[in-house]
């Protein structure tokens, strides 16, 4: 009786080792199951990882029925967790579409859910749009039209109702290439508040802004992790423009989480091993 009861209590704390020791490396947050995205128009591409911010990962778009690479999004990046990406007009609008996560030290694959690429709309839409919600701590993006004289620019978050009048709360990056959009993390020591804008700065003549739509900012960081970093890369089909950026605007550091975590996983599975080395 004893040892039936303390079998299948060993048995179960072995399962849940099993599943937590099952916890993916990586997977596909955003694009969600059904998601929208459209040719030319810049979308966040975010993953959840337990790998270390430097290890490389290439991303490829593919059908869930047609396994072939259609389009690389990105080879080799740093293991941010997330980028931007605008969809060029050479991939045909459709259903099905899914995004591939490859690392370069494995050969395991991670898949979005399916999502839906749409044909451009004629009328651009910038982000943030007038009255978004954008939350701390978690992945956003900020996308402006792009004027081809300008190289580089710099982002700051103002704070305000008159342009003529802002306060310049933080800096969101600075000299980046000007390719239209970036992602980035909102530091969760900014309040909340609902007259925010951002200011994109020509690098090489500062007294060249444009500002975004005046939006509003959340601050509901208590309950999450505030560690993320975010990089963008981002390539469209007429505007040759082509970069790279990233920006971190958090404190702690994921990776020495996770560490901790599979050590704790092997801790357990040792202390089963040992259970079970004496119950025989
Ligand atoms: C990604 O991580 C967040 C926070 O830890 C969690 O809430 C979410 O369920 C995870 N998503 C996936 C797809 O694993
Ligand atoms: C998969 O996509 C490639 C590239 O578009 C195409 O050449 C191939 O015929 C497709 N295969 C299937 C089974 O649809
Ligand atoms: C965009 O505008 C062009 C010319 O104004 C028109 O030919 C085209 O059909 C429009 N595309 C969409 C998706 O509305
Ligand atoms: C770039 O062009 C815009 C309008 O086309 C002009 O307002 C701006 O001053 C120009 N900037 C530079 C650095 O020449
Ligand atoms: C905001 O402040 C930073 C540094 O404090 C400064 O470099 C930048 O030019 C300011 N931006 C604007 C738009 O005033
Ligand atoms: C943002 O939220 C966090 C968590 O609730 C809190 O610690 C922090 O003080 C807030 N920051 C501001 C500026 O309100």
């Amino acid at each position: 009786m004893l040892s039936t009861s303390l079998l299948s209590a060993l048995s179960f704390s072995a399962f849940a080792c099993v599943a937590k020791a099952a916890t993916p490396a990586y997977s596909i947050v955003e694009p969600t199951q059904g998601a929208v995205v459209s040719l030319d128009t810049a979308t966040v591409i975010e993953w959840n990882t337990t790998e270390s911010s430097s290890s490389k990962v290439s991303f490829y778009l593919e059908t869930t029925d047609n396994s072939t690479d259609l389009y690389t999004i990105a080879s080799k990046i740093s293991n941010s967790g997330s980028i931007s990406w605008s969809p060029p007009s050479s991939i045909s609008a459709g259903t099905d579409y899914i995004v591939v996560l490859q690392p370069a030290d494995s050969d395991t694959e991670y898949k979005s859910d399916a999502f839906t690429i749409s044909a451009s709309s004629n009328s651009t839409t910038y982000y943030p749009t007038e009255g978004e919600e954008i939350e701390t701590g978690e992945t956003a993006i900020v996308t402006w039209k792009v004027d081809s004289n300008v190289t580089s620019v710099s982002i700051y978050l103002m704070e305000g109702t008159d342009t003529s009048d802002l306060k310049n709360v933080s800096t969101i990056t600075t000299d980046i290439a000007n390719s239209g959009d970036v992602a980035f993390v909102l530091s969760t020591s900014i309040a909340s508040g609902d007259d925010y804008l951002f200011a994109i700065v020509d690098t090489k003549d500062p007294s060249s802004v444009k500002y975004s739509s005046t939006f509003t900012i959340v601050n509901d960081s208590a309950s999450k992790s505030s560690s993320s970093s975010s990089g963008s890369s981002s390539s469209s089909g007429t505007s040759s423009s082509s970069s790279s950026s990233s920006t971190t605007s958090s404190g702690s550091d994921s990776t020495s989480t996770s560490a901790g975590a599979r050590a704790l996983v092997s801790l357990q599975w040792l202390v089963g091993l040992f259970l079970v080395a004496l119950l025989f």
